[in-house]
This record gives C-alpha cells, structure tokens and sequence, in this order.
C-alpha cells in the first residue's frame, strides 16, 4: 500500500512567544523559507506525495494559505483541522479518515532534520516494521521523549520528558508507522500533562509485540521550538546551502563578500554585507553592516545598523541604532527605531513575552 505522509502543525507554540501569538512557529521562516517546508520537500524527495497537514484553528489559516494545495512541491496536501492540541498521538486519531489503512511517515513541523528520509522509510517497508523511530544523543534530555534500548538496541522503554532520564537518546520528531499504531492508540489515556502522547503509543506497541525499531540519525537535528535554536538552524542552513546570487540593485560604495543572496526590488546603499547572508525581496538595507548568519525577510528596511547572527522577519524597520545587534530574532513588522549617539533615555512599545538584552 502506498505510503502516505502526516505533518503536524497545530500546536500553541509558547517557546517561541512573542512571535507565535501572530503567526504559526512552523512558517517562522529559516534563511527565509518557512521551517514546515523543509520538512515537505524531505518528504517528496522521498517518494511520498499525498501529505495531510494537521493544522489548529488559530493558525491554520495562514498555513494553509502560504503553503497551498502541495502544487509547488510536487504534492498533494490534505489540511485536516485539530480543534484542541491534546498531542501527537490525539493528531495521528483525528487524522485516521485521511490515513486509512496506509503507512505513513509522521513529521512534526517544528524539526528539521539532515539526513534524507528515504533510508528509512526503505528499512521500514523492507522489515514490516509497526514503528520505525529516530534517535539522537542530547545533552538535555528532560526535553524530549527518551527510548532506552537493550544490549540488542531493540527498543524496550519510551518515556515523555522524563524528570529523572534513562538514556541520553531523544526521540527526533520523525517517525514512521503501520496501521497497527491506531489500535494502540484507540485504547491510550491522556498523559499527565493531558496529551495523548506519541511516546506511549510506541511503548504500547512494544508491549504488545510490535515489530518496533530504532535508528540513530548521522546528520544533525534541529527542534525549533526556541529562540537559539531557531538561530542555529538558520547558521546551519545558510552554511550549506546558501548559492551567491545578487538580484535588486547593488551600488558601488557597497562592499559583499562570501557567499550572499539578495531578491529582486532590494536596494542595498553604502553597506557592508559579509556572507553567508540572505536579504529578502524589496528590503531598504542602507549604511549598514550585515555580519555572517543573518537573514534578512521581505520588505525589511534597515538604516545605519550594524547586525551579525540574527533572524529579521517580513517588513521589520530598524533604523539609526548606534549598538550592534547580535543574535537576534525580530519580528514581523517590529521597528527598532533611532537612538542618538549616547542615548540618554529610551522610549519602548513592547509587546508581552518580548525579550530585550542591553549588553
Ligand atoms: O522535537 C521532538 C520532540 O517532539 C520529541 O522528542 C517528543 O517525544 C515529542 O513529544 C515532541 O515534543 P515537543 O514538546 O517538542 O512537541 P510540541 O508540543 O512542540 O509539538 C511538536 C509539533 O507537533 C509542533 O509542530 C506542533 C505539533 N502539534 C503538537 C501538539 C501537542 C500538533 O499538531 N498537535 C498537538 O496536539
């Protein structure tokens, strides 16, 4: 039967507030194109085109609207819509009538991950298995869903954020599954936490004798549920995969080097632009300098900054800080305005959960 692909981004999103009580977490962009949509193009790259998206009410709209009906991937996307995030598992139940009795591939829309999906879902199929799941070494484990495995690294115990962990190994937000995982979770109660939890489904399938089985993922795994590492994965991405190509108009007293990409309608003034960096279309970007591992969205005007390592979404407007402003995220259409040179008093609108840093 062919194998179907199940996205999750519903969700509340509260580690990346304030940007998410505006916008989905999985359309904040990296190097400019929405995380969600990394994780689409692994899927079809895989072979596997017909992709449910699980979206909420607050914001599937607007995920909906910038990522359509799967055409520009080569896919065909379902929207299936969770009224109330009650957990992984609770989305793969509602998502049943668009799943059959097919496999799928579930990715959660927040994770983005190196290595290419197609090994797996080829051990998958070629072993019959029930779960195939991925796991990763972290350094903080109480943040994850935790397998331990036997001698034999079969998997033998899943816990949720465990307070004490068993194993360093977390669960990466992949994971593919027989038809036999609504069985299980048909019969699962909600969690402490109130979700029905993805983890205690796999642990009920292990008990009950399902073909269940580990992989170590080789590249590396972002989970961009947070500020750094929403930052990180914009780094990373820009140092692989950015291509220097300059668009808009460039004038002579700017100075680019490394690798950059610039949009088309973008004019850059009097500027220094040290790659890898990417400016959006239609930005304003004029005496400033932009240091490596920026990335700069649509419509963004930026006048007499300086700037390294940070994340500027869609038509923010910074203009005339005399401090650099170093790992950042700033939202859409936020305005860092005009200080004099020694500011002797600053005047702030700032929104709740808003983090601000004067070193
Ligand atoms: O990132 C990997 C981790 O993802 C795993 O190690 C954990 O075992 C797993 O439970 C999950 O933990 P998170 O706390 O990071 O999950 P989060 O609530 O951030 O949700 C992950 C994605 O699924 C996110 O894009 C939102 C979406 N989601 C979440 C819930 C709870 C839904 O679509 N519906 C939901 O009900």
């Amino acid at each position: 039967m062919t194998m179907k692909a199940l996205m999750l981004s519903g969700g509340r999103g509260t580690r990346l507030r304030p940007l998410t009580y505006t916008g989905a977490k999985q359309l904040v962009p990296v190097v400019n194109k929405p995380i969600l949509w990394y994780g689409i193009e692994q899927i079809v790259a895989a072979g596997i085109t017909d992709i449910g998206i699980v979206i909420s009410p607050e914001t599937g709209d607007a995920i909906r609207s910038a990522t359509g009906d799967g055409t520009q991937f080569g896919a065909h996307i379902t929207y299936i819509l969770q009224a109330s995030p009650d957990g992984l598992a609770h989305a793969v139940k509602i998502a049943q009538p668009f799943l059959g009795d097919a496999p799928f591939l579930m990715y959660l829309g927040d994770n983005l991950i190196r290595d290419e999906l197609s090994s797996f879902v080829d051990e998958f199929v070629e072993r019959s298995l029930d779960a195939l799941i991925l796991l990763k070494q972290v350094p903080n484990p109480t943040a994850f869903g935790v397998a331990v495995l036997n001698p034999e690294g079969q998997v033998t115990r899943l816990v949720e954020k465990p307070k004490n962990p068993p194993s360093d190994l977390a669960l990466v937000g992949v994971y593919l599954f027989s038809p036999q995982v609504h069985r299980v979770i048909a019969q699962l109660r909600p969690s402490p936490r109130g979700e029905l939890e993805i983890t205690d489904a796999i642990q009920e399938l292990v008990n009950t004798g399902g073909n269940v089985t580990a992989q170590s993922l080789q590249g590396w795994w972002l989970d961009t549920g947070k500020k750094d590492d929403l930052l990180a994965a914009n780094q990373i991405i820009l140092d692989e995969t950015l291509s220097h190509e300059i668009s808009g108009t460039v004038d002579d007293a700017t100075q680019i080097s490394g690798r950059v990409r610039i949009g088309s309608g973008s004019t850059i003034i009097n500027s220094t632009i040290r790659g890898p960096v990417v400016i959006g279309d239609n930005c304003h970007i004029e005496n400033c300098f932009v240091g490596s591992y920026s990335s700069i969205a649509n419509g963004v005007k930026m006048v007499d900054v300086e700037m390294d390592h940070s994340v500027v979404l869609e038509d923010a407007v910074i203009e005339k800080l005399h401090q650099r402003i170093v790992d950042s995220l700033i939202g859409r259409r936020a305005q860092l305005l005009h200080s004099p040179k020694r500011p002797k008093a600053s005047r702030f609108m700032i929104g709740d959960d808003c983090v601000i840093e004067l070193t």
